[in-house]
């Protein structure tokens, strides 16, 4: 291009606001980028939604930009034509080139330092992914008060180093545009449902050793019946959790050289059909059918290798059942044990639907409140502050489990560590899964735990650890 022909595109380009403005947005895209993506690249920052920044939003900005440019050059041209606007000189466009540079430059820099780092930051944090879209809100509240609250959303969503990061921000780029067209399931699905959790291999291992060995973990189990006492019992069971060594929960199944792989028939692989044990260390292979299940039915299903989070599924979006919610605040005292009939009640109250979390919050306090002063007009008066506790913890408690706006309700998300509220551990070992000779996958009641004691008011055992006297249900 010779410079005479240099002279009037330039000056063409700076003589009309919509090409200028054009060329502020693609030099400031331009900037930004080369802001982010070196982040981006080396797998610095693993937020997967900042993929809608490098991949859609700044794109946009630079095509727009891009696209302005040219509308504005032939605006001029036209006014230079009709004679609207006079041919700038030399000096006049050199000038406004100089205050363009000068203007972009500033903003440039202080775009890409103080905003877009800025960004990029705040976009890891467990306050953006938890907060910032409503649509996490059940995952986010569940995640509060349990062993990985300080764990960020990213350490257990989004594989570590540079290999998960174009997949992971793919699919938050898609889960965001979504949200924004209102597209998204209600509930969602759960991470293992959609086939998107990144192999435990990747995130709980990075912290935990899977060979640690736990030969026992005590559980103390507290819960009430629905009496009028509220009866208190505790269970105590001894979980055989082991480890290294091929024996115990955790060496039976991820234990050296064991590999388990199982077939399942629906998404939240609540129904396992075949179940298949190697033992590299042995030789041994087994694989257990489900007494009805057909070959060719089993032979077209998507097999998966057992890993940590196919019995810890939940290790901290621990959404609770109404039960299990209210035994534990009754065990800790955040709800009196003593109202009378305050278990069944507030069953009754938290199975009950309500319209919204607001609409909960309003008439579950209303509900216990009326019930004291209808039936226990004697309590009501002497101990109307419990009561009001009482009413708080439960409206709390369905408040982080349901989400009516969400369609997330109680039992939504199963938990498969067990077997008494879901099928869990049980979805295998039934004693109806059973090898051509006949062995079958254990059900026996102490190879998983021992149950040292099944509500009983005041296990023997918890006297002599001297325990007792710690747990509020023994008197
Ligand atoms: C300790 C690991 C861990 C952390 C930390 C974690 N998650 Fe999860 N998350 C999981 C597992 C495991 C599942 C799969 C549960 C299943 O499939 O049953 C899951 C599932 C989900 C789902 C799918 C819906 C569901 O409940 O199954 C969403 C959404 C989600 N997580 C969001 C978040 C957000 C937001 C954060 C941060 C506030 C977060 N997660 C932190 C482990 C974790
Ligand atoms: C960033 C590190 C980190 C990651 C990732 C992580 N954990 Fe943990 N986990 C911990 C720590 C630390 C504790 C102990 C916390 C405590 O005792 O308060 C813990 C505790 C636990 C416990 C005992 C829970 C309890 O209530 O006592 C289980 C089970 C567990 N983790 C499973 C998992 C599973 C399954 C995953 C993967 C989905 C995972 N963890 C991912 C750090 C991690
Ligand atoms: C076959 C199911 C199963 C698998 C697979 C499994 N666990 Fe466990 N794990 C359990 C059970 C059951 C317990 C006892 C829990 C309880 O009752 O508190 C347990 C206990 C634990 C504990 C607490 C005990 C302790 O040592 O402090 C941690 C941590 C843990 N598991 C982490 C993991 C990790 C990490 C993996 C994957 C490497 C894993 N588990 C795989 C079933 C399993
Ligand atoms: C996907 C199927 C599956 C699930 C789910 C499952 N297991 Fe297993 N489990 C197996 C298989 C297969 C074996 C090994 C059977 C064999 O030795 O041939 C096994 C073995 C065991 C053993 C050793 C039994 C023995 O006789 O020594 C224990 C203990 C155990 N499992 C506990 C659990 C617990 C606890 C859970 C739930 C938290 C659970 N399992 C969930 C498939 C499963
Ligand atoms: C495959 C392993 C396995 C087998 C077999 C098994 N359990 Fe369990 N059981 C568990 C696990 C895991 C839990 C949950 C512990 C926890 O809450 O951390 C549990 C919990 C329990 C509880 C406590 C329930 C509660 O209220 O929380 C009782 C009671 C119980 N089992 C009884 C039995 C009986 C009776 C049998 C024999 C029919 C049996 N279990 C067989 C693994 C097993």
């Amino acid at each position: 291009m010779n410079p005479k022909s240099a002279r009037p595109v330039l000056a063409l380009l700076t003589s009309h606001w919509i090409s200028i403005f054009g060329a502020a947005l693609v030099t400031t895209a331009v900037f930004s980028w080369l802001f982010v993506l070196p982040a981006h690249v080396h797998g610095n920052t693993s937020n997967p939604y900042i993929g809608l920044f490098v991949f859609i939003f700044i794109p946009v900005v630079f095509f727009a930009g891009l696209a302005m440019m040219p509308v504005g050059f032939f605006l001029a041209k036209r006014q230079l034509a009709t004679g609207l606007r006079a041919a700038p000189d030399r000096k006049t466009t050199m000038r406004r080139v100089a205050i363009f540079f000068g203007v972009t430059t500033f903003l440039n820099l202080l775009i890409g330092t103080q905003f877009t780092y800025r960004a990029v930051a705040h976009m890891e944090t467990v306050q953006f992914c938890g907060q910032t879209c409503h649509v996490m809100k059940p995952e986010f509240t569940a995640h509060q008060n349990t062993a990985h609250s300080r764990v960020t959303c990213t350490g257990c969503h989004v594989a570590p180093g540079a290999s998960g990061w174009l997949a992971s921000k793919m699919a938050g780029t898609r889960q965001l545009m979504d949200v924004v067209f209102n597209n998204f399931p209600r509930p969602i699905a759960s991470a293992m449902e959609s086939n998107r959790l990144v192999p435990a291999s990747q995130t709980c291992e990075e912290c935990h050793w899977p060979e640690r060995t736990t030969p026992v973990k005590v559980r103390v189990i507290p819960s009430f019946k629905d009496d009028e006492n509220n009866t208190a019992s505790l269970t105590v069971l001894s979980m055989l959790v082991g480890g290294g060594k091929p024996g115990g929960i955790h060496g039976a199944h991820i234990g050296p050289g064991i590999e388990i792989r199982y077939a399942a028939s629906d998404a939240k692989r609540q129904s396992i059909p075949w179940v298949e044990y190697r033992n590299s260390a042995t030789g041994k292979t087994v694989a257990y059918s489900a007494a009805d299940a057909k070959p060719e039915t089993i032979k077209a299903l998507p097999t998966f290798t057992m890993q940590c989070v196919d019995c810890h599924n939940r290790p901290t979006h621990a959404f609770e059942l109404p039960e299990r919610a209210v035994d534990a605040a009754m065990a800790d005292g955040g709800i009196p044990a003593t109202l009378p009939f305050i278990k069944k009640k507030s069953i009754q109250v938290l199975r009950t639907e309500y319209t919204s979390t607001e609409d909960a919050s309003a008439k579950i306090p209303a509900a216990i409140d009326a019930y004291y002063r209808q039936t226990y007009a004697d309590v009501y008066a002497k101990r109307s502050s419990e009561i009001t506790r009482a009413a708080k913890a439960l409206s709390d408690i369905y408040n982080r489990n349901v989400f009516p706006d969400l369609k997330v309700t109680w039992g939504t998300y199963p938990n498969n560590l067990g077997h008494t509220d879901y099928p869990g551990c049980f979805r295998c070992h039934d004693q109806a899964h059973s090898a051509p000779g006949g062995a079958a996958i254990s059900q026996d009641c102490n190879v998983c735990h021992q149950a040292v004691a099944v509500e009983e008011a005041a296990p023997e055992v918890l006297k002599t650890l001297g325990v007792a006297e710690h747990l509020t249900q023994i008197k």
